[in-house]
């Protein structure tokens, strides 16, 4: 009896002592990650090889950094939609579906830097509504349209560091009108008519760029290790302005119009020509000239020039 009891209180003592055994419970979380406070989720250096799938609503920071999740497949996240902060660097990330951030309209924060990204899909960040952060440093990326990224209305730091960018087109950065951190170094600018745009953003935002005087020109020979910064409007004199249709109409009808003009001026010439040679002649020999009676009607002229005259022009 003594022993039961003893037993009985001394099993309630534990359960009472002994912490539970999920920080947060009622969290199913899984077995590769860890699910600590504020609806965090630490699934970071694991082996994973896709996103996991977390059913849990209320989960807020997701950490799958330094796995081997090469390929975010379509609407990987939507089942997450208070998510505020997604991790994702150091994975060989390498394709991202355009729907892959689908229901993703809270997130504040995403990084996916250090992987292997060439391109991005039109679209895919068009869910992240509310995204403040974002970081594709480190990726491969030799340039940026404008449809991959925008429009994000409240992005406001954005990491394009160490990737192969070499020119940026001017709709890229018009269309985040919230941005006032970005970082750009680390990439092999070719300063040719195509970093116009840029050059006009950085002169303009040049507070707002991280160390905008260590941007450097690769290429062209003549710009080489030369600032981005420290190109004038002058060094882009040569570069022509994109052509308007009424400019590409004249264009098209410079070509039959010169002919024409080419050929009524030979027509011209030629018979001024002629007749002033005629009146020479007249006037040189005004009764002398010979008329042939007899010469049959396929003989040539005596002089061709009087009496068939050919424009100097088609000679
Ligand atoms: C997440 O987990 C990794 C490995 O278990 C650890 O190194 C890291 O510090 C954790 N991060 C946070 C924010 O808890
Ligand atoms: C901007 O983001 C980068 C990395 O994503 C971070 O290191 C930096 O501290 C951020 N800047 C601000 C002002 O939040």
């Amino acid at each position: 009896m003594t022993f039961s009891f003893s037993f009985i209180l001394l099993t309630l003592v534990l359960l009472i002592l002994s912490p539970p055994s999920t920080p947060s419970p009622g969290w199913s979380c899984l077995s590769e990650c860890v699910c600590g406070q504020g609806g965090q989720v630490n699934c970071s250096g694991g082996e994973l090889h896709f996103v996991p799938r977390i059913l849990d609503p209320r989960v807020q920071v997701l950490l799958l950094g330094h796995n081997h999740i090469d390929f975010l497949s379509p609407g990987a996240f939507a089942l997450l939609p208070r998510l505020l902060s997604l991790e994702l660097q150091s994975n060989g990330l390498q394709r991202v579906h355009v729907q892959a951030f689908w229901g993703l309209g809270v997130l504040q924060s995403l990084d996916l830097s250090a992987n292997a990204l060439q391109a991005l899909e039109p679209g895919t960040f068009r869910p992240l509504r509310a995204l403040h952060t974002l970081s594709l440093a480190g990726n491969r990326l030799m340039r940026l349209e404008p449809m991959w990224l925008g429009p994000l209305p409240l992005l406001q730091n954005l990491s394009l560091q160490d990737n192969l960018l070499s020119s940026m087109g001017s709709g890229v950065l018009d269309r985040l009108p919230a941005l006032h951190e970005l970082n750009l170094q680390g990439n092999p600018w070719i300063c040719d008519c195509t970093i116009l745009s840029l050059c006009h953003w950085l002169r303009s935002h040049a507070h707002q760029i991280l160390g905008a005087e260590s941007l450097m020109c690769v290429s062209p020979d003549q710009q080489i290790l030369k600032p981005l910064a420290a190109l004038t409007e002058a060094s882009f004199n040569y570069c022509a302005l994109p052509l308007t249709p009424w400019d590409l109409g004249i264009i098209t009808m410079l070509g039959p119009l010169s002919f024409l003009a080419s050929l009524a001026a030979c027509f011209i010439f030629g018979s001024l020509l002629t007749a002033f040679r005629v009146r020479r002649k007249n006037r040189h020999y005004p009764v002398k000239r010979p008329i042939p009676q007899t010469v049959a009607l396929g003989d040539p002229p005596e002089n061709p020039t009087t009496n068939f005259p050919a424009p100097a022009c088609f000679l």
